[in-house]
Parts: structure tokens; sequence; C-alpha cells
């Protein structure tokens, strides 16, 4: 196994702001993974356009693949498989305390402590996220925070106005906690049913970064934009054509992440968008290679799924979804992870002969192909990978944040 050498997300994000300094605007894709094939086809975007990239799992990730240590050793697997020398990092998407912590223990190199839910008032998040903050840069991993909710629906309800975060509290955000880079929400919001883009308001993000420039801040404290799928039309279209049941989708267009990049934000995460290729992908080469239900019992489960036979699971909530109307790779590959995990983590393919490696293959393919496309296209990253300078938190050694419960304390990195 190759030595460990993954970078924290500070280092790529001030490649991405230096750009922007010199005009380019440049952003990060920060990309969701959940099993082997997809972490290799992220890896294989990020090597064909030479772009740094983070690549991030949640806690429902973590436990699918049986935990946070699991998903890192996966990932350092494919990085030594495919000879990935660039700069990457192993975020933790929406973690809580408790995941963030664990992350910190596990091997990733950045954690996300998402303080911004209903149950948490300002203060309380500004606590949380100090807490994780401090024990994360002690081991030299970055952070980021959350501020205001997603705007959109989420869960069957609309957010209001009220739930974008402040411009005005977002440099304080930074200083009271310490944290390396903060999500504020603008008016996008997670999943393929984004709704009108009516909610959206770049305003706030111009407002944020100018807030961060004026205190010359931004080359070590930057904005994040989630709920960042586009949601092609052809993904769609495709899942549809063979069995889905899809309705009343849509995305994040580009020009609003264009606009969102040239305004301040220097990391998207990006889900929804592998999840539809990756499930596209299964149901049209389910449709076209019959046969390989009869050689594969791994492709006769996923194909189970998609007709419904078997019936298909959100990995999150444990509820049933409508075949149909199945994004998720988990809830398709659910039966693969109970009954042979193997396959879904980092070398089943080196010993097995079985069509499920051929589409295994395949879902890298896509991934990596729109991987590369929004690096290229909509973050304008292409070629950044060779700007990043170090790998770690340096910056941060020798100096002190402000802690809100106690004792300001000097901070370095072991
Ligand atoms: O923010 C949500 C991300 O898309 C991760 O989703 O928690 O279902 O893995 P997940
Ligand atoms: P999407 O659902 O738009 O891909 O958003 C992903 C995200 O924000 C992960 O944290
Ligand atoms: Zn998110």
């Amino acid at each position: 196994m190759a030595e460990p050498r993954l970078y924290t997300m500070v280092p790529l994000l001030q490649a991405a702001e230096r750009s922007s300094l010199d005009g380019r605007h440049a952003a990060i894709g920060a990309y969701n993974v959940n099993f082997y094939a997809q972490a290799a086809g992220i890896l294989e975007g990020l090597m064909r356009t030479n772009s740094p990239g983070i690549v991030q799992a949640s806690k429902g990730a973590n436990s699918f693949q049986g935990g946070a240590d699991k998903i890192q050793y996966m990932l350092l697997k494919a990085m030594a498989d495919l000879k990935y020398e660039g700069p990457v990092a192993l975020h933790l998407d929406h973690g809580d305390e408790k995941s963030a912590m664990q992350c910190i223990d596990d091997g990733f190199s950045s954690v996300m402590i998402d303080g911004s839910g209903n149950n948490f008032t300002t203060i309380d998040n500004l606590y949380v996220t100090q807490r994780v903050t401090a024990a994360a840069h002690k081991k030299g991993v970055s952070t980021e925070g959350e501020l205001g909710q997603l705007a959109g629906v989420e869960e069957d309800v609309v957010h209001e106005k009220s739930t974008y975060a402040d411009p005005v509290i977002v440099p304080a955000f930074f200083r009271m906690t310490g944290a390396d880079a903060l999500a504020i929400a603008y008016g996008t919001s997670h999943g393929p049913n984004k709704g009108k883009t009516d909610l959206v308001n770049l305003a706030i993000v111009g407002d944020c970064y100018q807030r961060l420039r004026n205190d010359g801040m931004n080359m070590y404290h930057f904005l994040v934009g989630h709920g960042s799928s586009t949601v092609p039309q052809a993904f769609v279209d495709r899942i549809n054509q063979y069995g889905g049941t899809l309705t009343g989708t849509s995305g994040v267009p580009e020009p609003i992440l264009k606009q969102g990049r040239y305004l301040g934000v220097r990391k998207f995460n990006i889900d929804t968008d592998l999840r539809l290729a990756m499930t596209a992908e299964a149901r049209q080469w389910l449709a076209e290679n019959p046969d390989a239900v009869h050689h594969s019992p791994l492709v006769g489960m996923i194909s189970g799924i998609f007709d419904g036979r078997i019936p298909a699971i959100d990995t999150k909530s444990g509820k049933a979804v409508e075949p149909g109307k199945i994004t998720d790779p988990r809830s398709w590959l659910k039966p693969i992870m109970d009954a042979t995990p193997a396959a879904l983590r980092e070398d089943y393919h080196e010993t097995h002969d079985d069509p499920f490696i051929e589409l295994m293959g395949l879902v890298r393919g896509t991934v990596a192909d729109h991987v590369a496309y929004l690096n290229k296209e909509v973050f304008n990253n292409q070629g950044l990978a060779d700007k990043v300078e170090g790998r770690s938190i340096d910056h941060l050694v020798g100096v002190a944040f402000p802690k809100l419960d106690s004792e300001p304390e000097v901070i370095g990195h072991a």
C-alpha cells in the first residue's frame, strides 16, 4: 500500500483563490464517494484534467462501507491502483461532532462540522465548530462549517429567505471558530429536484466574499456552495428510457455556478450528478446485457432491485423507495453490500471474473467523464493541480484562535 498522501483542502482552495486574484476565478469540485469504482472514477476524472479535487464521504457513506477508516483505505487503494499523485483531500461531508471527531482519528484530511441544523442556535453552531476545528487543527486536518440552511425544498419543507447565510456574520464566524471553509446557504438545495432558481441569491456570495477580502481573510478562509449538481437532462432521460420514472427534476444551471465562482465560491459540492450518471449507466447496461443476470448473482440482485422483485431501500432512512425513482446507487447496491461487501471495496476486480466487474468499469468511466467535464467547463480548474503549493495547513502553526469557552491556545499540527 502506498504511503498516505492526502492533502488538506486548504492548499487546494488557496490555489483556486490565487487563480481568482489573477482573473481566472477557478473553483475546486468536491465529489461525494460511496464505493470503490466511484472513488476510482473521481480520481480518473481529476487526472484527465490535471485538477486538484476533494473526495468527500457523508456519514451515510461511511456507514454504508462500515466505517470512515474503510473509506480512507478505499481511497488510498484507488490512489495506489491508479498511481495517482495529484493533490486530493478526503473530507467528511455534513459531519456532526461525533462523526467529525471519528474522521479526524480515522485518517481523513478534512472534516465538515454542520452545526446549522434546526436544533442549533448560531451560538451552538459557533461552539461546536470551534471545538471540532481545535481538535482537527491539532492533527493537521482542515475544517468546514456551515451558516444558514440550504434554501429551497428539502424533505418537503420550503425554507424561506431567513435561512440564507448572513454575510455580516461570515468574517466573525471564521475568526471565532478558526474554520478554514464555510458553507454559505445562498438558495441552492440538495438532490435532483431543486425546483426553480428564483431562490438563488448570488448577491449573498459576493457580499460574503467581499467582506473576507476587505478583512484580508480570503487566502485562508474560503466559501463553499452545497447543492451544486447541474442535474443534466441527458442523465435523467437515459434513466427514464431504461425503466426509471423520475419527474420534476432540475439542477443548478451552469451559468449560476460560473457566476458563483466568479463572485467567490471556491468549493462546489457534487453528489447528485454522479448518482444520476451511475444509475443511468447501470440501467442501460442491464437493458442491453440481459444475459448478464445468468452469469452473475450480483448483477441479478441489481436487476431485481430495478424491476421491483427485490425491495429497494433508502440506506439512510431505511424506508422503501419506488424502484423507478432510485437515484442513489447505494439503494441498488445494498443487497450486494449485505451479501458480498468485498465487491464494492477495493480488490474484488483483481480476483473475480464476473460481468459485475464490467458494470463497475462503466460506472467508473461515467463518473470520470462527468468529473472531467465539470472541472474543465464549469469549475475552470484544468491544470490547476500544478499550482497547488504544500499539502497541509502549515499556515496554522503558531496561529492562535480565540477559544470561546477557555483561554486562547496555540494551535500547531501533529
Ligand atoms: O448533502 C448530502 C450529500 O448529497 C450526501 O448525501 O448523506 O445521502 O450520503 P448522503
Ligand atoms: P447535490 O445534491 O446538488 O449534488 O449536492 C451535494 C452536496 O451538497 C453534498 O454536500
Ligand atoms: Zn451538502
